[in-house]
């Protein structure tokens, strides 16, 4: 099938190079953004009389009617398409003909892309960050629990001085607060739109950058376009941010290893939250949590892996970038498993911790 972009070439691709060159199975995770951005495209297209009313809501209602085909499984992914930009384009013009063309007028793909990855990203935030909340609550309320309970503290592993329980967890409540604070940081330097920046130059139609950023929740645009196009550290500091809290995740993981041991004692994990051994009966694995602290390192490779496809690029959008998702994709999602994780370790038999701690009374 002759592409979207053929223009100066004649010949097919090779279908190894098609394969080679698609991205579509991991960026059709951003369908939803890129049908939303899509949607205010065309809404700013109409408004500023690039395209007709008409042509706008006919544009709107098709890129509807594609959501909620995908949503209900109607329509399913062709894993043949290039991308997930090309794949919602081509079912529009299937869909309305020549008129769902005039979608991608005043824009290019290395906008959209853009436009898509800081969407898919501010979405993961607020769930990073609401997950985030809900740790430091059940680790704040622990630490309520076990106020008076006594324990050593400890410095270089030697029983330093007598602390409280409460006191230790609350180390991890700051923590996780200055986590928020970061998550919170990259959200704002994130929320700037890079529509209109088209390819690298901007475009000579009348556009309206602003209107279409408002529409889409963004604070503001992106000032450059050259920038616009070829930015992509909202997804290396996303990734800082969150190697950051793996960090501490992995600390906090190792102490629960630690305490859990027989050596120390000072908690049980739950039933659970641990596994077994068939040969050698008085185990309780504290696997979770050493599955936290060994997440952690995929977290950094990630960090390293944006930092190391950016370092040598020159301005402005190179294919390179598209090797800017798959990591970033893996952050987000390894640090959602193990928040979500992380609560219900916490969330120990409390008589069996009471017990243990009343040790240190
Ligand atoms: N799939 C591409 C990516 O993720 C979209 C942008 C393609 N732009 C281009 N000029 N070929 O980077």
């Amino acid at each position: 099938m002759s592409k979207l972009w053929a223009g100066r070439t004649e010949a097919e691709t090779a279908q190894l190079a098609d394969d080679f060159n698609s991205s579509i199975s991991f960026d059709s995770r951003m369908a939803k953004q890129d049908i939303t951005g899509s949607m205010a495209h065309a809404a700013m297209l109409g408004a500023k009389g690039i395209i007709t009313q008409d042509e706008a809501d006919t544009l709107i209602d098709g890129l509807h009617t594609i959501l909620d085909d995908l949503t209900s499984g109607a329509l399913h992914i062709d894993p043949a398409a290039e991308d997930i930009h090309m794949f919602v384009e081509q079912v529009l013009t299937q869909r309305l003909g020549d008129v769902g063309k005039k979608l991608h007028t005043a824009r290019s793909r290395n906008d959209q892309v853009a436009l898509d990855f800081r969407m898919y990203l501010r979405d993961e935030i607020d769930e990073l960050t609401a997950l985030t909340k809900t740790l430091t609550s059940v680790v704040c309320d622990k630490a309520e629990e076990y106020k008076a309970a006594i324990m050593p503290g400890y410095t270089h592993l030697q029983r330093a001085q007598p602390i409280t329980f409460g006191h230790q967890l609350m180390a991890y409540a700051m923590m996780l607060l200055r986590d928020l604070g970061r998550l919170s940081d990259c959200r704002r330097r994130l929320n700037v739109s890079p529509i209109g920046c088209c390819a690298l130059a901007g475009t000579t139609y009348d556009t309206d950058r602003e209107l279409e950023a408002e529409k889409l929740g963004f604070d503001g645009i992106c000032l450059n376009s050259i920038d616009g196009v070829s930015d992509r550290d909202f997804a290396a500091e996303l990734c800082a941010a969150l190697s950051i809290e793996m960090m501490h995740l992995s600390r906090f993981a190792e102490e629960l290893i630690l305490w859990s041991s027989w050596e120390f004692q000072f908690i049980e994990l739950p039933d659970a939250y641990t596994t077994g051994s068939s040969i050698m009966p008085q185990k309780k694995n504290p696997d979770m949590a050493e599955l936290v602290r060994g997440k952690t390192g995929r977290v950094y490779g990630d960090l390293m892996g944006i930092l190391t496809v950016l370092k040598g690029l020159p301005l402005a959008y190179n294919k390179d970038m598209q090797e800017d998702k798959e990591g970033v994709f893996d952050a987000c999602d390894t640090a959602k498993m193990c928040l979500e994780d992380a609560p219900r370790h916490e969330g120990e038999d409390r008589q069996n911790a009471q017990g243990r701690l009343r040790g240190f009374h």
